[in-house]
């Protein structure tokens, strides 16, 4: 049985981004494979130390999951923070990271240059947790977008050090995965390379954004005015809407506004509509369920309860294993 685990931030309502990168997968990979998917809040911490809507976050982030179609029946769903034998083991592995390869993880790098007033030790450690959440169910696929690709690269460096030391398989080594093979990265609605809400606000269209919100972002998009020559490069706003078209429209429409621009007729006042359009259906059914869930509360809080009770059970026995192995037992 391949065992599948992932997790997104609470830091704010899931975008498109996060549904093509991250949700999708985990919905697609449910059915067949043992799952675990969780909300990060400990992860949240090294950018929002202080976050008054830590639990309005993951309550939405829950609510987006279930609404996208992760079934609780199927995947074991959870809040970090309720399995806190994470912290053990992101610990114990941690005695086997060295500072060095941390310090020169991009990631890092760029949430130094971000925040320099806030280069805590958990910004630092971020790939020890991250680590330690993906081995602690001894995962063999992990579903993210592209942008998580070094993160991955370095959880397989410390399970690969934890056998090499303890000479053991204990730990399998997990893979970055995304259906159709190569991971994804949405770009933004304001002409930057990443949809992102934590780096980018007006970069987003929400799950839970209304048809009328998703319609007024839309229009409001970067573009320019226009092809000058036949097949020419696009510049990076254009592509954007282009990749964005290609994640929610239909391959026929797609090629329409290809051609079109291709020469030079395009009016990217028809191409937003259609998009806004297309974006609208994607979402409107996850939408509805999303209305519904809100004022479930005692639903929310029973998943919550029995996920956390089955990746217990999960980590229990991993962290047993550990203790066995380095010989704290
Ligand atoms: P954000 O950048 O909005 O804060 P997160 O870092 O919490 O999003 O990402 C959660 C998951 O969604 C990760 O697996 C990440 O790779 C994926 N993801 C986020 N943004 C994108 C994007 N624009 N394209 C593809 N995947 C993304
Ligand atoms: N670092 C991931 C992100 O920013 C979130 C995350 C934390 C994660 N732990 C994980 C993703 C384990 C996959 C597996 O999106």
């Amino acid at each position: 049985m391949t065992t599948v685990v992932s997790g997104i931030r609470p830091t704010g309502y899931l975008h498109l981004g996060n549904y093509f990168g991250a949700l999708r997968n985990f919905i697609k990979m449910q059915d067949e494979n043992e799952c675990y998917f969780f909300i990060a809040d400990y992860h949240s911490l090294t950018t929002h130390p202080n976050n008054k809507d830590l639990k309005f976050n993951v309550k939405n982030v829950l609510i987006d999951y279930i609404a996208a179609g992760l079934d609780p029946e199927k995947a074991t769903l959870y809040v970090q923070s309720a399995v806190p034998e994470v912290c053990e083991l992101s610990l114990l592995l941690s005695m086997n990271a060295y500072v060095g390869e941390l310090q020169r993880v991009p990631s890092f790098k760029e949430k130094v240059r971000r925040q320099p007033d806030n280069v805590n030790a958990g910004l630092l450690t971020y790939p020890v947790l991250m680590a330690a959440d993906i081995l602690l169910h001894r995962a063999d696929k992990v579903p993210v977008g592209k942008d998580q690709e070094q993160h991955l690269e370095l959880t397989r460096d410390f399970a690969l050090r934890f056998n090499r030391l303890y000479k053991t398989e204990f730990f399998k080594l997990p893979v970055a995965y995304n259906f159709g093979n190569s991971l994804v990265k949405i770009p933004g609605l304001d002409g930057s390379t990443k949809m992102s809400k934590s780096d980018n606000e007006g970069s987003c269209i929400y799950l839970s954004d209304d048809p009328k919100t998703i319609q007024k972002k839309v229009m409001k998009a970067v573009s320019d005015s226009g092809p000058t020559e036949p097949h020419q490069e696009k510049p990076q706003p254009i592509e954007n809407l282009f990749q964005l078209m290609s994640a929610v429209s239909s391959a026929e429409t797609l090629q329409y506004f290809e051609e079109q621009y291709d020469s030079c007729q395009i009016r990217y006042g028809d191409m937003k509509k259609q998009l806004a359009a297309d974006m609208i259906a994607f979402t409107a059914p996850i939408y509805e369920r999303i209305q519904e869930l809100r004022g479930n509360d005692d639903y929310l809080k029973k998943v919550m309860r029995d996920g956390a009770d089955k990746a217990r059970e999960s980590a229990r026995k991993t962290v047993k294993a550990v203790r066995e192995i380095i010989g704290l037992d």
